[in-house]
Parts: C-alpha cells; structure tokens; sequence
C-alpha cells in the first residue's frame, strides 16, 4: 500500500472516532516496521461478502502478523490477492475442511463471518437452522485447534450463535467466557453516524454505548449517554433508536435480494478485532461494546461496554443511568433475548440427537422414512457436503462395523452417525467415496434406533 493510500485510511479511521481502532490502527507505527507481538488472525468465511473486505482491512493492520483466510472454497484467490498488498502479515489461503486445523493452528483471534446472511423472505428461523450448524462444526475445530483463541462471532443470530458457541466449548472442556465476543460494533457503528447527523456534530467525536442484543428491538442505543450532548427531541431519540434497530433491513432491502451489510460490518469486525489485539497485546484501557456473558442483567450473555486485556474480557462494564424510554426498551428486549439465547443453547443439546449437518443446495431430494423409526428431514443449506466424500474410507479405516456406525446409500443421500460424522469432521487422510450397506450396522441401528443419526447429502 502506498503512503498515500495508508494516509487516507488513517485520516478516515480517525474521523471513525473509535475509540480502540481508529487514533492508532496505522499511526505510531511505520506499515513496514515489524510488530512487537506475532499475533496470528484466521478469518473463518473469509471468501464472503464480510470476509473479503474485512480480510482487506486485517491485511492493513499492522498489529497482525500471520493472517489466515479459511472458507469452504474460493479462499486460495481471495488469499493471492490480498497477499499482494506491502504490508507486515503474511497471509495464506486455505480451503475445505482438510485445512481447517492448519489455518487455525497458533491464532490469536479467530474472526467468523461464515454463514448465510439474511434475504427478503427469509425467516430468522430459515438463518439460524443453517448458521447454527456451520458455528458449531467451525468452533469445534477451534476447541480442538486454537482453544486459546479470542473467538469474534460475525455469523448471525448472533443472539443465539454466541450462546451455540459457548456451549460447544463446554462441551470440548475448554470455555472461557473472557474469549467468546458477539461483534455488536456495527450497531455502534451505526449509532455513532446516525446521531452525528442528526446532532450536527462530528462523527469523529461521537460515542455511543449500545446495549442489549444483536437483532431488532434487543438493540438498545443509549442516546442519553451520547457525547457530544445534543438537546433532541423524545422523536427525534425514538427515530434513532429505530433506525439504528433496523439499520440491518435498511441494508437488506436496498441491496434488494443481494445480501445483508458486508462493507460496513467488515468495518466494524475490523475494529473489532483490533480492540481484540490491541487489549492481547497489553495496551490500557480497551473498551468496546460486545455481546458477552455477563452479570450486568439477570441474562446469561449481554451486550454492554467491555474492557479487553491480556486475556480477552477483563471487565464486562454496567451500562450506568438509563433514560425512562431506555429502561422500558431494557425491560421489553429481555424476554426476546432470553428466548434466543435459550434457543442457541436448546438447539445444541437436541443436535447431539438427530440433525441435518450436510447439505448440498442444489440436491433437492424427497426424503422419505426407511422405517418407522425415522423420522422424515427436510433439506437444509449448509457447507459441510464435502465429507460425504470420504466416508467410505472411514468405515474402513476408523469405526467399528458392528457398533459405532450406518452408512446407506440411497441415491444422494447417506445415512451416519455422530461418530462417524465427527470422526469424517477431522480427518484429512481419507479417500473418494464408495458408499457401502453394512448389513450388521443397519441391524443394530434398527434394533436400538437410529436416535444419533445424521443425514448427510452428495451433489
Ligand atoms: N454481526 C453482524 O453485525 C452482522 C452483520 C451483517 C451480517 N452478519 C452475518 O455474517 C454472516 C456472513 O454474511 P455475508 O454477507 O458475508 O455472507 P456470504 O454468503 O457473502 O459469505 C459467507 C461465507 O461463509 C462461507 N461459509 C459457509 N459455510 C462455511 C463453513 N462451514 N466454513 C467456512 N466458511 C463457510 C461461505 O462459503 C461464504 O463465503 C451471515 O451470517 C450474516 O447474517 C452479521
């Protein structure tokens, strides 16, 4: 990057008025010096519509040594392109769930944008039965890869992927609750602009702590915290908050079927992840917003000012004085959250029992029950397909025949269970498919119920 280019990033991070990122992302600091922590970054979904802008703006960090750009395909460009750019990272593509370890392996903070986002039409529940898989398998290779790492959760609900995550690391044994964020930024981010231009003041300025959730009315902006003071109307308050809960359909429907926010939330995950490195790296006083557990509500996770540290959270901040309209806003987002926060914790105990994990779009296929103890799936999207493509060499190699798994075939459609989905899940030394029928598997599936199966479909 030219000195140029560099100065007017600088000067555009500055009037950001972010208080962690924005006075010293490029400043004190010559892009060409080296930085004086190794800090590796992996950006999970890093071929997307957030991933690729947001793998730009990690590239200009000079606070990131290593960075690491995973997706299920389409990373090895992103990557080569990227890599062209003269600052201090050196970054590296990998692709397929063969070269999840490897771009996890020693990363400091662990950024996920993977998942689907948000089109006219679909219902929240549509999202959240696909991102929720695509969370769980992606922080269990972080349970088993990076279980150190500051885990940054872009891939919506946030409301119930964070709570899906902290689950997972539970039950790998490694949770840490000072490592699990909810990226919240970009509703501060939106806060901050909205307000300036409604106050008249300089976005460069403004700070505005917002709390709550990530999803429509659990946003809760606190304009009467807002600085600089602006003396608004109760309309003109109600307007903002509004805006800025919806700010995330203003994008959808103007992008009109297209996707949700990518260009402004790489911003915010930018800025994020840089609090992130600054706090590891031992800077004071770091405090951005984020979705956290928490004990500032009777809620389990919570949105509110956070300090970052060596460890990740230091101090979950309170939220301070509420207006009356903030209070009621307070009152009246909490059973919402608490519903998707349950729900994140609820889908993860049934996904132990049977679950869709692999689903490949285009395959459409009619599922019917092989015997009345199946019950009848329905297809869902999901990105894990590419394991199908080994399980034959798995029932070879890794499961017991007569116990641990069932493999059908059944045109597009395979049939197995936890095991052998977990065991598919981290191999990387398996060969190409050949399904088979194991006549003792199908038997003891059948005689003890197919209660952990696990459809996986192939295009
Ligand atoms: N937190 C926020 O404020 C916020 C804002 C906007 C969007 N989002 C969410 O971010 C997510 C991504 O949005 P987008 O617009 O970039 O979507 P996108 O479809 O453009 O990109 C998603 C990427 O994730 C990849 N992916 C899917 N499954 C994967 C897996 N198992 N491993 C690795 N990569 C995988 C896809 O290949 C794709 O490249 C969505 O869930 C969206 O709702 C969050």
């Amino acid at each position: 990057m030219g000195y140029a280019s560099a100065a007017i990033l600088r000067s555009a991070l500055r009037r950001s008025g972010s208080s962690s990122m924005a006075s010293s992302y490029f400043a004190n600091r010559g892009l060409a010096s080296a930085p004086s922590h190794e800090r590796k970054v992996a950006i999970l979904g890093a071929a997307g519509g957030i991933g690729q802008p947001l793998s730009l703006l990690m590239k200009l960090n000079p606070l990131v040594s290593r960075l690491a750009l995973y997706d299920i395909a389409g990373t090895p460009g992103v990557a080569a392109d990227v890599s062209h750019i003269n600052t201090i990272s050196e970054v590296k593509g990998y692709a397929g769930d063969d070269q999840l370890g490897e771009a996890l392996e020693g990363s400091d903070v662990v950024i996920i944008p993977a998942g689907v986002p948000r089109k006219p039409g679909m219902t929240r529940d549509d999202l959240f039965k696909i991102n929720a898989g695509i969370v769980k398998s992606l922080c269990e290779a972080i349970a088993k890869y990076c279980p150190n790492a500051l885990v940054n959760m872009i891939s919506n609900p946030v409301n119930s992927t964070v709570p899906i995550a902290a689950e997972v690391f539970k039950s790998h044994g490694v949770y840490d609750p000072r490592r699990l964020f909810g990226v919240t930024t970009l509703d501060v981010v939106r806060a901050k602009t909205f307000y300036a231009g409604k106050a008249k003041v300089n976005v460069a300025d403004v700070d505005v702590p917002v709390i709550g959730g990530h999803a429509g009315i659990t946003i809760l902006p606190l304009f009467s915290q807002a600085t600089p003071k602006a003396n608004l109307s109760d309309e003109e308050i109600l307007a903002l908050t509004k805006r800025t809960q919806d700010g995330g359909t203003e994008v959808v429907e103007a992008k009109a079927g297209k996707g949700s926010a990518t260009l402004s939330m790489a911003y915010a995950g930018a800025i994020f992840a840089d609090a992130c490195l600054k706090g590891l790296n031992g800077v004071p006083d770091v405090v951005e917003c984020s979705f956290v557990q928490s004990t500032v509500t009777e809620l389990p996770f919570f949105a509110s000012k956070v300090k970052l540290g060596k460890n990740g959270v230091e101090e979950v901040l309170g939220f301070g004085p509420l207006s009356d309209y903030e209070q009621q806003g307070l009152e009246a987002l909490k059973s919402e959250l608490k519903s998707s926060i349950e729900k994140g914790v609820t889908w993860h105990a049934k996904s132990k029992n049977p679950t869709i994990l692999s689903v490949y779009e285009p395959v459409k296929p009619i599922f019917r029950p092989l015997s009345p103890h199946l019950p009848i799936y329905k297809p869902q999207t999901s990105s894990t397909v590419s394991i199908t493509n080994r399980i034959s060499a798995m029932i070879l190699t890794a499961v017991p025949l007569s116990y641990a798994f069932l493999t059908l075939k059944l045109g597009p459609i395979c049939l197995a269970n936890e095991s052998v989905y977990q065991a598919l899940h981290y191999s990387s030394k398996l060969g190409p498919i050949s399904l088979q029928i194991t006549a003792l598997a199908m038997t003891y599936h059948l005689v003890h119920g197919l209660h952990d199966l696990y459809v996986l479909y192939r295009p």
